[in-house]
């Protein structure tokens, strides 16, 4: 299972640091969405979906926070912990994110706008879909 995790250009100079994102120059896709969660108990875990079609960069701008990420086969546990990383999950991926520090702003950019339609959040479902897929 491969994890695509970007380390974006960092402009910084006497003053700070500062990082610029473009779509289909940084991010590989159409950004159509931004959220972003903050405030988020340590002790909480989120996600626990996958999508039919979206694509998403995760980008832990502020603190830390783990994903897990399952493609159904494998399971891997990606660390975000710098501003300038973004980890990107494609669609067929199931995700929790924990481990939220207290000061951790989790920044998500999406490929499309939020459609209910588009999860899944039933794990059995998700395990057919990536069967199907892979067939
Ligand atoms: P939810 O899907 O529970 O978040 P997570 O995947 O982290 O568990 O979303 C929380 C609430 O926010 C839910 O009522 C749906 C709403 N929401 C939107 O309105 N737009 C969005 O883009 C997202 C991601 C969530």
């Amino acid at each position: 299972m491969q994890v695509i995790k970007y380390a974006f250009q960092q402009h910084g100079d006497e003053r700070g640091m500062l990082v610029a994102l473009e779509e289909f120059k940084d991010i590989p896709f159409e950004i159509k969405r931004v959220y972003f969660m903050y405030e988020t108990k340590s002790d909480i875990h989120r996600g626990f979906h996958a999508h039919k079609n979206l694509e998403q960069i995760l980008i832990c701008i502020h603190g830390s926070c783990k994903v897990r990420l399952d493609n159904g086969l494998e399971k891997k546990v990606v660390s975000l912990e710098k501003p300038y990383e973004g980890l990107y999950i494609s669609n067929d991926m199931w995700r929790e994110m924990y481990d939220f520090s207290e000061d951790a702003v989790l920044l998500v950019l999406a490929s499309d706008f939020y459609h209910e339609e588009d999860y899944i959040r039933d794990y059995d479902e998700f395990i057919e879909f990536s069967r199907k897929k892979s067939r």
